[in-house]
C-alpha cells in the first residue's frame, strides 16, 4: 500500500518537473493570450500537403525558415496567436499566397504550436 502510494507521488512529481519547460522550450504567446482554438488535425493536413515543402515536414526549415525550435520561439513569444495566423493568410504559401481561410490559417497555427509544446498528442491526428 505504502508503496504504492510513493509510486504515484513520484509518477506526479515527475509529471510537475516536465511539465513546467524552460521558457525558450516553448512556443507562447504570452500571459492572457490564449491559442485561439484550431483544428489541430486540419492544420496538419494542410501543412503536409502545402507548407512542408518549403518547412520541411519536421518545421525544421528549407526555403523558408523553420517554424519550431528556440530562434522560432524568440521571434513569436509574447506576440499574438492572430499575428501569426495573419501572417499565414495573407503570405503563405510563399510561391501562392491569398488562397488559405481564416479558419486554416488558426488551425495552422494550432499545429504549430501542439507542434512545439505538446507532440506525442499529433499521434493519430490528419490523414
Ligand atoms: C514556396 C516556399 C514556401 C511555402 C510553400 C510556404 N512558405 Fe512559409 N515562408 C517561406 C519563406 C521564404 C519565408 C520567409 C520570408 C517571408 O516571411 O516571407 C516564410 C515564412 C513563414 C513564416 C514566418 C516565419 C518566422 O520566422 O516568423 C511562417 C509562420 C510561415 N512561413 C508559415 C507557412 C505555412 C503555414 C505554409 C503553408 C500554408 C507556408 N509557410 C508555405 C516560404 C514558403
Amino acid at each position: 500500500m505504502i508503496k504504492f502510494g510513493m509510486g504515484v507521488l513520484a509518477g506526479s512529481l515527475l509529471f510537475a518537473a516536465t511539465a513546467v519547460a524552460a521558457p525558450q522550450d516553448v512556443l507562447s504567446f504570452g500571459k492572457g493570450r490564449p491559442v485561439p482554438g484550431g483544428d489541430v488535425g486540419a492544420g496538419k493536413n494542410i501543412y503536409n500537403a502545402v507548407c512542408w515543402a518549403c518547412h520541411e515536414s519536421d518545421l525544421s526549415g528549407y526555403k523558408g525558415p523553420p517554424l519550431t525550435g528556440k530562434s522560432f520561439y524568440k521571434i513569436w513569444r509574447g506576440r499574438k496567436a492572430d499575428e501569426l495566423a495573419d501572417l499565414i493568410r495573407n503570405r503563405m504559401p510563399q510561391d501562392d499566397p491569398g488562397w488559405l481561410t481564416d479558419k486554416s490559417a488558426h488551425d495552422l497555427v494550432a499545429y504549430i504550436v501542439t507542434f512545439a509544446n505538446r507532440p506525442e498528442s499529433l499521434a493519430g491526428t490528419g490523414k
